[in-house]
């Protein structure tokens, strides 16, 4: 029996301390969420992420790597355990579908859908209009004069092909970035706001609509979810920017906040989280927390379950302050495992340990839930009762 199994069996028989000191190398992991109230002992069924989910009527899902997803059977498995929707983690992005001008590939998104066809789940599409994830044709092609059939053409013919299976498009990733210097805090260094200025956002949700008038189109955003300064403005940017396309009758219908967040910062979201909710609310907007995963590369401590308890508490604090609100809508964490997080590729986001792996989600290495599992479970359970 392997260790994953080990535990649940465990967990099951409401050994959670048993499990957790009769494995070798076993992490704590408690038999119930925080603040003592018991959801479930089991991980899997009843006690699924996905269904405890499902009584407060929240979409629960995860960015999804393609290829793990053809090869990897635990992988698999934790996908149709756990999640009932998902989101292509690239390819769906405009360079991994549009390689070369004109010539599309669809094979590992069509692969997505069908997974989650037959599995019954939801499926958000990530994304159109984005400063990154460009093929390399892209910068050296467009211009005022060919931007806009570019950008039209390429929403057309991704958004066509799955016409009416998308739950919710990101239309347009990441478009304010303050150090830009504009007063609307618009990103200047994209090349869809210097062929079109911002005129490139109503264009793209616009068409988004007429490609796909049932999809629900989103506007995807990171750093605007906690109380500093600095994340306070951005968001105000992002809600005004929304507002402003709202009044211009532009068919937006949800924000979405990636959540990004990191452990061992002295970060509160109470304030955050009630302006997102409340803005949204007021804009008849939808909430979805679209890319959770918490940074744990700022911890000092190598111990695992000092490290684990930091991020689980992350995850406790957010997501109890942004289920406050019925106009939360969807969860989905940016990968399924720590074992494949964007977060160990290369050092880029391990400044302080880079020969550490981080530890952002809610399954280990080997697909055993974690305490963030449960501290999530928890925040999903509570929110089901209100
Ligand atoms: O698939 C190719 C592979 O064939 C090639 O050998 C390799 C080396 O060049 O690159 C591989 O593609 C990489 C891809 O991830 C798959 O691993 C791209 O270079 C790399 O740029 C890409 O990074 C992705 C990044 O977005 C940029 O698109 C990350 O996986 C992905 O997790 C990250 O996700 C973003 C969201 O889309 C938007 N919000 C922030 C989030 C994290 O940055």
């Amino acid at each position: 029996m392997n260790r994953r199994t080990l535990i649940q069996r465990g967990i099951q028989l409401g050994l959670g301390t048993l499990a957790s000191t009769a494995l070798p190398g076993a992490h704590a992991v408690a038999a119930s969420g925080k603040r003592g109230e018991p959801v479930a002992t089991e991980t899997t069924g009843k006690g699924a992420l996905k269904a405890v989910a499902a009584a407060r009527g929240l979409l629960l899902g995860c960015a999804v790597d393609t290829t793990l997803m053809r090869q990897d059977a635990a992988y698999q498995a934790a996908l149709r355990e756990q999640f009932n929707c998902v989101v292509g983690e690239n390819c769906m992005k405009f360079g991994p579908t549009q390689p070369q001008p004109g010539t599309y590939f669809f094979d590992d998104a069509d692969a997505l859908v069908r997974f989650a066809e037959e599995n019954h789940m939801k499926i958000r599409g990530h994304n159109f209009v984005w400063h990154e994830a460009k093929p390399a044709w892209l910068d050296a092609t467009l211009t005022r004069e060919n931007a806009a059939s570019i950008l039209t053409n390429h929403i057309r013919t991704v958004g066509g092909r799955y016409r009416g299976k998308v739950h919710s498009w990101d239309v347009v990733n990441e478009a304010i970035w303050l150090e830009d210097g504009r007063p609307d805090g618009l990103r200047t260094a994209s090349p869809w706001f210097q062929t079109l200025g911002e005129q490139y956002l109503a264009l793209a949700f616009r068409t988004a609509h007429e490609t796909d008038p049932k999809a629900l189109l989103t506007y995807n955003e990171y750093g605007i979810e906690s109380d500093s300064d600095s994340e306070s403005r951005k968001r105000a940017a992002t809600l005004a920017l929304l507002k402003r396309l709202k009044a211009a009758g532009v068919p937006v219908h949800a924000l979405g906040v990636q959540s990004h967040l990191r452990a061992g910062s002295p970060a509160s979201y109470a304030k955050g989280a009630a302006e997102l909710t409340q803005g949204a609310q007021e804009l008849g907007l939808k909430l979805f927390v679209t890319e959770m995963d918490v940074k744990d590369d700022s911890l000092e401590s190598d111990n695992i379950a000092v490290r684990d308890a930091a991020v689980a508490s992350v995850y406790s604090t957010y997501l109890d302050a942004m289920l406050q609100s019925k106009a939360t809508h969807a969860v989905l964490t940016w990968g399924v495992s720590d074992a494949h997080t964007w977060l160990n590729r290369g050092t880029r986001f391990r400044e302080k340990h880079p020969t550490r792996k981080q530890r952002p989600l809610l399954l280990d290495d080997a697909d055993a839930p974690k305490p963030a599992f449960y501290a999530m479970r928890q925040s999903l359970w509570q929110a089901s009762k209100r």
